[in-house]
């Protein structure tokens, strides 16, 4: 795995972010607006206004291989503070309140911390593929220009988040081939849906709220999964940072995707 250009990467990231315009005029009825605010709400907590880091009882394990590893696993879990960030900045647009605690959240921290870091990489994988979905359905649906152009902004950090455990996963030999890789496919898509089903039983108001739907959601997971699982076939072992991501840091790389 070629960790040097990954730390490029998410330093070049930092660059050219522009700030959604949250003093902009609101225009949202109230009827939409109540449920999109709880969804903000809990995601603000659950996309990095945690533990903004590996919590596993053993992730120092993973964190410690090299030097590089944990310089990118930092800077990993800076995009995603800055996403607690941005998602805090939209919560105060719009008179909400920043919650600490719920009990999705809680369960989600206690599985990552006690089934050990492999484990942890893996849930956390899931919740990039699946959250990429709700971004994207809240950016195509969403009724305020500011809250759009942050889901602009964090999608683009989680393609780049997607493609890194992708390299990962690679590096590591994953998926083994033939009966193993089958059984670690089905697995990884049984626990994508059931991710993306905790999402959907959460959010749905907010997302039909906004004139999303049930199969609009779930073809956007079904799509995020599909292809992240067919890509783990073509990556070579020390494939680094793909070209899509390589590119210098635009608003247009998820819409590229
Ligand atoms: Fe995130
Ligand atoms: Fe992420």
């Amino acid at each position: 795995m070629n960790c040097a250009s990954w730390i490029e990467h998410f330093t070049r990231n930092k660059q050219n972010r522009p700030e959604p315009d949250w003093a902009a005029l609101i225009n949202v009825p109230p009827a939409v607006l109540k449920p999109m605010l709880r969804s903000v709400e809990q995601f603000r907590l659950g996309d990095g206004g945690g533990p903004a880091s590996l919590i596993a009882y053993n992730a120092e394990s993973f964190r410690s291989r090299t030097a590089e590893m944990r310089k990118i696993v930092d800077l990993w879990f800076a995009e995603e503070a800055e996403h607690a960030r941005l998602l805090g900045c939209a919560v105060k647009r719009f008179g909400g309140r920043i919650i600490t605690s719920h009990w999705s959240f809680m369960a989600f921290c206690f599985c990552r911390r006690v089934l050990g870091v492999k484990f942890e990489l893996q849930v956390l994988t899931l919740t990039e593929l699946v959250s990429t979905a709700y971004y994207r359905l809240l950016r195509n649906h969403s009724p305020d220009g500011p809250l759009a152009a942050m889901c602009e902004l964090i999608l683009r950090d989680e393609s780049g988040h997607v493609a890194f455990q992708r390299d990962r996963l690679a590096a590591a030999g994953c998926p083994r081939p033939e009966l193993r890789g089958l059984l670690w496919r089905i697995q990884f898509l049984l626990l994508g849906y059931a991710a993306g089903t905790m999402l959907w039983i959460n959010h749905a108001p907010c997302l039909k709220a906004i004139g999303g739907s049930r199969g609009e959601f779930y073809s956007g997971v079904t799509r995020q999964l599909m292809r992240f699982v067919r890509s783990l076939r073509r990556v070579p072992k020390t494939a680094g940072v793909p070209a899509l991501w390589a590119k210098p840091a635009n608003l247009q790389l998820e819409r590229a995707n």
